[in-house]
């Protein structure tokens, strides 16, 4: 049996490529810029398998020049990068790397929610400048966040690891999802539910953690932005698009909210210039970025696909029915 061939669209780390190679014949992009959509499309022709990243775009015009694609394992735990009914329906298995960058993400959501209230983006500015004065009663005075009330848009496993770590900043934490969860849960992480409007109306800080879905596309609206308190902050380590970025800009401009804090961006890596304020703090989509946890999804995306072409079910399959017709 010929080694599966695969094409991989950076180097992963040695971890991941130790994986790959057990089994596979592994080339990958190692130039120091993104690969292009035309060079991805020539290199994936005669590979049965893709390791790609959250930026490369698997659509059904990309699918169809890779006739030889079995499986399309994506570096990243959100999928919108990839178009799964169209992998089904061409029988081409796509999974993702959920379950490893939690607590990386709240971390890092954290990071952005102490950074802006207490306007970390700005001090760094100034003391870097060679302009500060010393200590001064009133000087980039911000907000508190311990104490406050935190509103949990998205409480699946990162919005759950936000609630912990609002527990030690003697917070109130409100959630909303498609669905309450258990009372035993809201309990264990004190957490109440409230529907999307009455938490923005009762937040201190909105700190978004749902998956970009039809449901979710432009879910922050100016209506939204509207609802939130002026003293109010909004954190975004989801998806760019979920947020209506005019509509932010114009909350910020208008004054109906006191800051942001983004990691994620509508048109990465394209940054509106409404939203470079001094009261937006600015990520480029580093929520997951320690060494540890890229490591860790980088070898959960070569194991699932190792285990795929073992004839194995891979642990984080996307679209299981794929794996009955193929062989
Ligand atoms: C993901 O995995 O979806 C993040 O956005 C990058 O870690």
């Amino acid at each position: 049996m010929p080694r599966p061939k695969l094409f991989a669209t950076r180097p992963l780390f040695e971890e991941a490529r130790r994986i790959l190679q057990e089994k596979c014949q592994l080339e990958y992009w190692s130039e120091p810029g993104r690969i292009s959509r035309q060079e991805l499309a020539a290199r994936v022709r005669e590979k049965q398998g893709l390791v790609c990243l959250l930026t490369e775009r698997i659509d059904e015009t990309f699918l169809s020049n890779a006739r030889e694609l079995r499986i399309v394992a994506n570096v990243a735990v959100g999928f919108d990068n990839i178009d799964v009914p169209a992998c089904t329906k061409r029988g081409i298995a796509a999974t993702n790397t959920p379950g490893v960058l939690d607590e990386t993400t709240a971390d890092f959501a954290w990071t952005l929610m102490m950074a802006v209230a207490r306007r970390l983006g700005e001090g760094e500015v100034l003391a870097r400048s060679g302009k500060w004065l010393g200590w001064d009663l009133d000087q980039l005075v911000g907000a508190d966040v311990w104490g406050k009330t935190l509103g949990l848009v998205g409480f699946g496993r990162i919005g759950r690891a936000m609630a912990r770590r609002a527990s030690g900043f003697k917070m109130k934490v409100l959630y909303t999802d498609v669905a309450r969860v258990s009372e035993d849960l809201e309990k264990e992480l004190n957490a109440e539910y409230r529907d999307l409007d009455t938490l923005l109306a009762q937040s201190d800080f909105v700190s978004v953690h749902v998956p970009l879905l039809p449901e979710t596309q432009g879910l922050f609206t100016a209506a939204k932005f509207a609802r939130m308190k002026p003293t109010a902050f909004f954190i975004n380590t989801a998806r760019g698009s979920v947020v209506d970025e005019a509509a932010l800009v114009h909350a910020l401009e208008s004054k109906k909210i006191a800051g942001a804090a983004l990691d994620v961006f509508e048109k990465e890596p394209f940054i509106l210039a409404g939203l470079k304020r001094p009261n937006v703090v600015l990520a480029p989509h580093l929520a997951s970025a320690s060494l540890e946890t890229r490591t860790k999804m980088a070898c959960i995306a070569a194991t699932n696909v190792r285990d795929f072409f073992d004839g194995k079910c891979p642990a984080n399959i996307l679209n299981p029915e794929v794996l009955k017709t193929t062989k």
